[in-house]
């Protein structure tokens, strides 16, 4: 694991301790939901055979993998994060599949000097966590050819995301919601599309075009409704409410039948269908 100090160091905290246990956990269940905006980002990013592309906070690693495939035996992918129980996982199943075109670092990419130069950045809801965003792109841009390409897929504002919104609410009427500052490290720190473009902008990027991207997600991956509401209880808002109320097994029990009861008219045939909003942010380097 990486040091737990320089800027980042809460969420290097948060990554190795709480998220990344969780997400090695539920990895198969968060990758069937959220897959499908991963690969729309990667079609926009134009990746070709032969590139070398960096993939920040890359987690577990399937989309490193995935990116991989695309640049074929020709090419190479970086995948770097913070969190040592992820890329564990990512090391594993790039092992497994047989992959030797892809590395994996454990490095915050915020300050870490990156080994460029790469002709792509991308990430899937990897960058939304960093202490100074600014900064952080500045650091990237440094490791991004001229005329390279940037495009990762942040979300848009929690309310416009039914999938974790819903479940929240559901859980407000049970236990207090924690309040974060609207640009705080988190998922939603880059919903405001235009102080991304500003940050983008002054960290050297051109060229910044946000898509919205409205999907439905097969939230969980088309699980059970009782597997899709344990798993909505460990995601979003919802888990950092339960993380820091700590309630009783009885509270926990009324917070788990009020998010089901909310789930439940969105459960069908094949699992349980909900809204999502999410920015895909392309940008190049001149
Ligand atoms: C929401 S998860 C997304 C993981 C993966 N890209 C996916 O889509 O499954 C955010 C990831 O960003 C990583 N991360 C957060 N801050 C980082 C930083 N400063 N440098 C590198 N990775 C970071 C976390 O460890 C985590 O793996």
């Amino acid at each position: 694991m990486i040091e737990v100090a320089g800027p980042n160091a809460e969420q290097i905290r948060y990554w190795n301790e709480v998220g990344g246990p969780k997400w090695v956990a539920l990895g198969d269940a968060i990758s069937a939901s959220i897959r499908p905006l991963g690969v729309l980002a990667m079609d926009r990013a134009g990746i070709a055979a032969g590139e070398r592309v960096l993939d920040v906070g890359c987690g577990l690693g399937d989309t490193t993998l995935e990116l991989a495939r695309r640049v074929g035996a020709g090419g190479s992918v970086l995948g770097v994060d913070i969190s040592a129980p992820m890329l564990e996982r990512a090391r594993e199943d790039a092992r497994a599949a047989g992959a030797t075109r892809v590395a994996f670092e454990n490095a915050d990419a915020q300050t870490a000097a990156l080994p460029g130069l790469f002709d792509v950045l991308y990430s899937r809801f990897g960058v939304m966590f960093f202490t100074e965003p600014e900064a952080a792109f500045a650091n990237l841009r440094r490791a991004l050819r001229g005329g390279a390409r940037l495009a990762f897929v942040c979300w848009r504002p929690l309310q416009e995301n039914p999938w974790l919104h819903v479940p929240a609410m559901a859980t407000a009427r049970h236990i207090p919601m924690p309040q974060a500052e609207p640009h705080a490290p988190g998922p939603f720190a880059f919903a405001d599309a235009a102080r991304v473009r500003e940050i983008l902008s002054r960290a050297g990027f051109v060229r910044i075009h946000h898509e919205p991207l409205d999907r439905e997600l097969l939230v969980a991956g088309g699980r059970s409704l009782d597997e899709t509401v344990d798993f909505l209880l460990q995601m979003g808002p919802s888990a950092a409410a339960l993380r820091e109320a700590s309630p009783t097994p009885a509270v926990v029990d009324r917070v788990r039948a009020a998010v089901r009861e909310a789930v439940a008219p969105h459960d069908g045939p094949g699992g349980v269908r909900m809204a999502s909003a999410a920015w895909i942010v392309t940008a190049a380097v001149d």
